[in-house]
């Protein structure tokens, strides 16, 4: 398994540029089942949750061809098959977003119940529950949510917790549906504008995204389109943060500052100069050592939660104690305890991760646990004294694109050890 070495005290200097982002991506791929021709979607970033997404299509039949700048022709007539198995859901929980538009499209739908995940208990009753309320048969039968519906009809759904693939596979289902639906609570992170904005392209009629209130009016059919996938707004502000860990100055391109307003404010706070252009974000901490900051997570336009880790990262090696409360997740401080064992000095209690900044962490073999716990070690590493070396890092491949890499552009010293 392949395992990355860092070797920690390079102060990062240059350019990065900015993939397209994961979470738009996936929404979007699964969005070409509702089309009744070929898709073409560009700016697709080349990751494991791609190529998981990419097969779990492509054993229905969908065709799909990549071109060297990964640019995917998708066309999903020759679907033979509405399943998406255990096997591939149980390594992408974003897998339940085929469940909205094969359902709204083809009447039926068996896909595998998530089960547990490493950052706590992420059940999708409220997926479940809004496709019923649009008149879906659905039962939960050996470890599978089988649905069946003859067409869906919009109504009006009110959703208890912001999710967002919940959000989104609503809304795919409600673009094919027989009438208005309304989402209610609806989660507002650019990555479900991205994906109504897809939608539009091929000819769905949505209104509010963005907004807590969607109104959805459901068309009968809808075509192909081309559509570029939006920039990672975590991708971005994860480097930016690599930038102020190590006193450095980074300039991340082809972004979007809009999307990154919470993340930029704590970034200021912990006294990086920041300025933006219409598609670059640059952060120089001038040399200096990050202060900690306070922080709470919250769906968007709050502090996001997949950067959580990395500001704990920043936290552990910043000037003065800082306060890290986690309130979208359960169990989302696994990176805390290998932090720990690298010289952090970080008290957990409950949902908040309290620490006292350190001046250097000390490298130490680390293991990732999720994609942005993994995220954060490497950022440990670029300030520990030594080499570190991170097991499992396959989740990193999950959601950042040739990250070694890219920091080795910055002047980072990284590298991956293969097999
Ligand atoms: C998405 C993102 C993930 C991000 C998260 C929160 C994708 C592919 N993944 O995950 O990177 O960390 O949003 O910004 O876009 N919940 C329920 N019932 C449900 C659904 C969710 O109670 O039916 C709860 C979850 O347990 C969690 C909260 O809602 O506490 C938010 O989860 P959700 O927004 O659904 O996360 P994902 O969409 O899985």
């Amino acid at each position: 398994m392949d395992r990355l070495l860092i070797s920690g005290g390079a102060r990062l200097n240059g350019h990065v540029p900015i993939s397209g982002a994961k979470n738009a991506a996936l929404p979007i791929l699964a969005s070409t089942l509702l089309a009744d021709s070929p898709m073409r979607v560009c700016n697709v970033p080349h990751l494991r949750d791609v190529t998981t997404t990419i097969e779990l299509l492509g054993r229905m039949g969908v065709e799909i061809t990549v071109d060297e700048r990964m640019q995917l022709e998708v066309d999903p007539r020759p679907i033979r098959e509405f399943a998406a198995s255990y096997e591939l859901v149980k390594t992408m929980r974003a897998s339940i977003l085929v469940l909205g538009p094969m359902l709204a499209r083809y009447g039926r739908a068996d896909v595998s119940l998530p089960g547990g995940c490493a950052i706590g208990a992420r059940p999708v009753n409220l997926h479940v529950a809004g496709l019923q309320a649009m008149g879906a048969d659905i039962v939960i039968e050996d470890g599978y949510i089988k649905a069946r519906a003859d067409r869906l009809h919009g109504a009006r759904l009110v959703l208890d917790t912001v999710t967002v693939t919940g959000t989104e596979n609503l809304l795919m289902a409600a673009a094919l549906a027989r009438g208005e639906t309304l989402i209610e609570n609806a989660a507002r992170e650019p990555e479900v504008v991205d994906l109504a904005d897809c939608l539009m392209s091929m000819g769905a009629q949505i209104e509010g995204a963005g907004t807590d209130t969607i109104t959805v009016q459901g068309v009968e059919t809808l075509s192909g389109s081309r559509y570029r996938v939006l920039p990672d707004r975590i991708e971005t502000g994860t480097y930016l943060v690599a930038g102020a860990v190590t006193g450095g100055k980074v300039r991340a391109t082809g972004t979007r500052p809009d999307n990154l307003d919470a993340v930029l404010a704590k970034l200021e706070e912990c006294g990086a100069k920041i300025t933006t252009g219409e598609d670059w974000i640059e952060l120089d901490m001038e040399g200096r050592r990050p202060a900690a900051v306070n922080l709470r997570t919250a769906p968007y336009p709050g502090f996001p939660t997949d950067m959580q880790a990395q500001f704990t990262a920043l936290n552990a090696i910043a000037e003065g104690v800082g306060t890290i409360t986690e309130t979208v997740f359960e169990n989302r401080f696994m990176h805390v305890l290998e932090m720990q064992r690298m010289g952090a000095d970080i008290k957990l209690e409950g949902n908040t991760a309290i620490s006292e900044g350190v001046p250097s962490l000390m490298a130490a073999p680390v293991m990732a646990t999720d994609l942005r716990a993994s995220a954060s070690l490497v950022l440990a590493g670029l300030v520990a004294e030594g080499d570190t070396v991170i097991e499992r890092i396959y989740h990193i491949d999950r959601g950042y694109e040739q990250i070694e890499e890219k920091l080795g552009q910055l002047g980072a010293g990284i590298r991956r050890i293969t097999g």
